[in-house]
């Protein structure tokens, strides 16, 4: 049964009005928006989806216009119903992710996204995910590529210890590498860079900021190899406007203004991941990244 109509009856027509379609089920808790107008009603709301999912164990509202933390990506949640101790486990791809929404980013929206890139990745690829959170598309990739190595970073201590815990509870010790820190500071201090054969930049809102630093982990070589990079952006727009086109102009424009005429890219896909507020969206653009042979700087990203 679907909440608006466990609601029927119960709420206004006005109040149903503003009742929102979809809700994020992680484990057995629930995150719910809930408009300012049905504050007196969340109790109600979260009765409602009990009554739809009798399993779960906490619901809890992410207010209209909630804070989210600039760098941790974590909203101001309020449990509205059951226990006050979110953390939970949530299965995705056969895989399991021990979280706690209040304390780290995690969106079951993404598992899509998660499976695309993952069936990108070859046998005996390096990976750097550079924002990695609790490890979910590291274990993931790790799980349909069993012959790679995934150096998986994260400034959030929350997040790290889950994705320590993750890649236990996954069996993916020696595979997917845990690296608590800023990724400005880890990828030199760890050795990671130029190993890379592909890059992960899940970080939609900053990314851009962090395209050189990828592209220097990338292994890039004069024999022709190249790397790949899951560049995330913020994008605008209205319904059949040309989403791409900012994040486009704004990667070629960071790329040539960093490197010059050294690199030669290919926008190999681009898709819009999802939509996060009224027309404004994730997109992705999968570089696809080589050395310029022709180039009079003579190779080299440094
Ligand atoms: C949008 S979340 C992505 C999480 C994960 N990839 C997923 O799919 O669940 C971005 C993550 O980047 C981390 N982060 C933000 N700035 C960072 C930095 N400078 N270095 C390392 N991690 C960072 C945040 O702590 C957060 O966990």
């Amino acid at each position: 049964m679907k909440l608006k109509e466990a609601l029927k009856g119960v709420l206004e027509e006005n109040e149903l009005r503003k009742v929102v379609k979809s809700y994020d089920i992680i484990g057995d808790t629930i995150l719910i928006r809930v408009h300012s107008d049905l504050e007196s009603k969340r109790g109600i709301i979260a009765e409602a989806l009990h009554k739809i999912y009798p399993h779960v164990r906490s619901i809890a509202a992410v207010p209209l216009y909630a804070h989210t933390d600039r760098v941790y990506r974590t909203r101001d949640l309020e449990v509205i119903w059951g226990d006050e101790n979110m953390e939970t486990t949530h299965k995705e791809s056969g895989c399991l992710f021990k979280v706690n929404p209040k304390r780290v980013f995690f969106s079951p929206r993404l598992s899509y996204e998660r499976m695309r890139v993952a069936s990108k990745v070859m046998a005996g690829e390096t990976i750097i995910n550079m924002f990695s959170g609790v490890g979910c598309f590291s274990i993931i990739i790790a799980r349909m590529q069993p012959q790679t190595k995934i150096y998986s970073i994260d400034v959030n201590p929350y997040a790290y210890e889950y994705m320590e815990e993750n890649v236990r509870l996954n069996r993916m010790e020696g595979r997917v590498i845990p690296i608590l820190g800023d990724v400005r500071e880890e990828l030199k201090k760890s050795g990671l860079e130029g190993v890379a054969d592909r890059v992960l930049m899940p970080l939609p809102e900053e990314a851009h900021s962090f395209l050189p630093l990828a592209v220097r982990a990338l292994k890039l070589d004069k024999e022709g190899a190249g790397g790949v990079i899951h560049y995330y952006d913020v994008s605008t727009g209205r319904k059949g406007d040309d989403l791409f086109v900012m994040p486009i102009k704004r990667v070629r424009g960071i790329i040539s203004s960093v490197f010059g005429d050294s690199l030669r890219l290919k926008i190999e896909e681009k898709r819009i991941v999802r939509s996060v507020a009224p027309r404004r969206y994730h997109v992705v653009l999968d570089l696809d990244l080589n050395l310029n042979l022709d180039s009079h700087v003579g190779g080299g990203v440094m």
